[in-house]
């Protein structure tokens, strides 16, 4: 193995909270019913996907505008909570194990379906830190498709089965499974049977390599 391809929401910090929390202002302000188990389902997923599995709950339907307005009405509360961001919101412990991964010669990359990643590697501080980078902007298709991945593993010129995925959503965990790469599953995707490794803190990373 010689890279280790991120997730970023809920694996390289803990944003995944602010986009639940970016979904419920906005079920509250429509009045429909949102919980921890549909936000789960959100991740990994993109924008537009989140809003569909929100409106599953909603007594009418919308038009295409009125979810435009709700997808943009969602993406500015979460951009408003990402402004208090800052370097301090890295964990040591994710700190140290990327820096441990790349001292023992690992390429590291980003593998997230958010248009958001810049501005959250670059709040902190951590942009530099990565072979390559592959956000939501660059992408067609959103996970569970391995696209993201792929173009990672492509811009690391590695091929997916050198390359582990790491993934919090159980739609990276069978995206990075559908691109032919070793996945590993953290928080929520540590409890899906389909993730190769399942681990229970980040530097448990650590004990995968040695
Ligand atoms: C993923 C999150 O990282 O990015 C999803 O897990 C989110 O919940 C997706 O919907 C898209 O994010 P954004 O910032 O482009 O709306
Ligand atoms: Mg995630």
């Amino acid at each position: 193995m010689k890279a280790f391809i991120f997730d970023l929401d809920g694996v390289i910090c803990s944003t995944d909270e602010l986009h639940y929390l970016a979904w419920k202002a906005l079920a509250d302000r429509e009045g429909i019913p949102f919980d921890r188990v549909m936000g789960n389902r959100m991740r990994g997923v993109s924008r537009m996907a989140c809003l569909e599995i929100m409106l599953e709950k909603a007594n009418h339907s919308y038009t295409e505008e009125e979810k435009k307005e709700m997808a943009d009405f969602k993406n500015s509360h979460y951009v408003a909570l990402l402004d208090k961001l800052t370097e301090k919101d890295l964990s040591e412990e994710v700190r140290s194990t990327l820096q441990a991964l790349r001292k023992m010669g690992y390429r590291i990359a980003i593998g997230s379906s958010s248009k958001n990643t810049p501005i959250i590697l670059r709040k902190l501080g951590i942009y530099d830190w990565f072979d390559a980078v592959v956000d939501g902007n660059m992408i067609t298709h959103s996970k569970p498709h391995p696209e993201v991945f792929l173009k990672a593993a492509k811009l690391l010129c590695l091929p997916p089965e050198e390359c582990f995925v790491v993934e919090d959503a159980v739609a990276g965990i069978d995206a990075a499974k559908a691109g032919g790469f070793v996945s590993i599953g953290i928080s929520d995707a540590s409890r899906y049977e389909k993730a190769d490794y399942k681990i229970h803190t980040f530097s448990d990373l650590l004990n995968i390599v040695k």
